[in-house]
């Protein structure tokens, strides 16, 4: 297949290095030590360390009101005498008893972009010291190194003038401690997957098309021995009977792409696990077409598929001992004269039919000639990641995806993924009560179950094509992106799946 060219997009740029340091914090020569301290306690780990060291003048300025301890709160220091660090930022965590998973990844971010927008190129991180209930100090070195590559994210793809920082974090280290290596390690293959997902959600949808998609897994293929691409076009698709996902695509002058990467990290006897992508790369609606208003979010209705690209990337770069496979179901949904229609009757891949009733229910579509197709590889288990619905969103808001599975082993290994990424999920019931909600007179089934339960029944109809399989559905459609705010994707749920293949390993 021809690749595209797409001399616009500039490729991210974030190449930021995570190194280890044995130099104790008040001994290393960095031009930025970045140390935590907690409102009204005493001193602890590197902060202790540098105030001995300086001696006392850390509490002395706490005492004076000179830095401030409460949360967020950022106070640069100087030429502190008996530290070599030209610099020494002090971060406010806030009160002990308010700090949690969330305000200790927010106060890393906030250090990272206030790093980000000064004049340091490089910084040693001691803030995984700052403690945490039930996080040891590796699971907290983890999240320092994603927040501060998080934080120094800017989107420039398309930008001729891009605000360049005046100096970008290029490198950062880490106190060597115990199970930090590995703490480092996971830490880069996760900003790989988060950086990849991240900049493929933000790119917009004239250039970030199904074509697009299936070459940027050509280029992870390309980079990788253990991995191998295989790209479906619509004569392919035709040839199995993927009628639901053609149908989506049929309206767009950018044709879709079934797009299948394979990794090999253990036997070849070992069952892999699926992770399947919704990847519309633009959803107008089609003939049920959209409202204008923000119509442009929905450039953002392939984040399943980045994310599952993102955490695939991750899996390889840490060389994970599993084998994975990866299918995107790409297309983009549009109206026109050849598009698919409301009163439209389907053949799915599995032969059961679908009555469309409104042709925005389209990311259901794609996934189920996906999902039938993955069983072809006997998988350990099959997890679909997309931005499916609306009511996921007005049932749980944008912090956690939504989490349906029949299987409530997988269902709590992926809950489990979530909270020891701090990526987190809730689940959804997906009763056979629900199910007739799907009932039609003119086909097996309609591709939309009503008002109520909008997510639930959603999950439904997919779970009609996960029979013969160990699977699960996350709806990412609220956590993906920041809704309204300038800060776009956010590469979720690359934390959450590359967790769950961790555990796996
Ligand atoms: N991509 C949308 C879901 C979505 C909407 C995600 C808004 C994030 C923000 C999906 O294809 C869609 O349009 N779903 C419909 C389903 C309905 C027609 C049954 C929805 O949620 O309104
Ligand atoms: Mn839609
Ligand atoms: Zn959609």
């Amino acid at each position: 297949m021809k690749m595209p060219v797409h001399g616009q997009i500039r490729k991210g740029t974030l190449k930021m290095k995570f190194n280890l340091n044995t130099q104790s914090p008040h001994e290393a020569a960095t031009p930025c030590l970045v140390i935590g301290i907690i409102e009204d306690a005493a001193l602890n780990g590197a902060a202790a360390q540098v105030d001995d060291a300086s001696g006392g003048e850390i509490s002395r300025l706490i005492e004076r009101g000179d830095i401030d301890d409460s949360r967020g709160s950022k106070t640069m220091l100087h030429g502190l005498k008996g530290v070599t660090a030209e610099r020494i930022l002090v971060m406010g965590f806030g009160a002990a008893d308010k700090l949690d998973e969330s305000r200790f990844e927010r106060t890393c971010m906030d250090a990272g972009k206030y790093l980000r927008d000064h004049p340091v190129t490089e910084a040693h991180l001691c803030l995984a010291d700052i403690e945490l209930s039930d996080r040891d100090h590796a699971w907290r070195m983890r999240q320092e190194a994603l927040a501060v590559h998080r934080a120094n994210y800017l989107y420039s793809a398309t930008k001729k003038h891009h605000e360049h920082t005046p100096h970008p974090l290029k490198s950062v280290s880490f106190t060597d401690a115990e199970g930090a290596a590995g703490a480092i390690e996971q830490a880069r293959g996760l900003a790989v997957g988060f950086l990849r997902a991240r900049e493929l959600g933000n790119l917009p949808p004239n250039l970030c098309t199904p074509e697009y998609l299936a070459g940027q897994a050509t280029e992870i293929a390309g980079r990788f021995d253990s991995v191998d691409v295989e790209i479906l076009g619509p004569r392919e698709m035709a040839d199995l009977g993927m009628n639901a996902l053609l149908a989506v695509g049929q309206g767009s002058a950018n044709p879709p792409r079934l797009i299948v990467l394979s990794y090999k990290g253990a036997a070849g006897d070992k069952a892999p696990v699926v992770l399947v992508g919704k990847g519309i790369t633009f959803d107008t609606g089609g003939i049920s077409l959209k409202p204008g208003a923000n119509m442009d979010q929905m450039k953002f209705d392939m984040c399943g598929a980045a994310g599952v690209i993102g955490a695939f990337e991750a899996c390889a770069e840490l060389g994970l001992e599993i084998n994975l496979v990866m299918i995107v179901a790409a297309a983009e949904n549009m109206p026109g004269g050849k598009a698919y229609r409301p009163g439209d009757v389907l053949t799915s891949m599995s032969g059961q039919t679908i009555e469309v009733l409104n042709t925005d229910a389209e990311g259901r579509l794609v996934l189920c000639d996906a999902l039938t197709y993955s069983q072809r590889f006997n998988a350990s288990a099959v997890i679909d990641v997309a931005t499916l619905t609306g009511a996921c969103v007005v049932a749980l808001g944008h912090h956690a995806s939504g989490l349906m599975s029949k299987h409530d082993d997988l269902a709590e290994e992926l809950l489990a993924a979530g909270q020891q990424s701090h990526d987190r999920a809730w689940r959804l019931p997906i009763w056979e009560d629900y199910q007739s909600q799907l009932k039609t007179p003119f086909a097996d089934m309609k591709n939309v179950g009503g008002m109520p339960a909008g997510a639930i029944t959603a999950g439904c109809f997919l779970s009609r094509f996960a029979k013969e399989l160990r699977w699960a559905h996350l709806d990412i459609a609220g956590s993906a992106w920041k809704w309204g705010e300038t800060e776009g994707a956010t590469g979720r749920p690359v934390g959450l799946l590359t967790q769950f293949l961790i555990n796996q390993a």
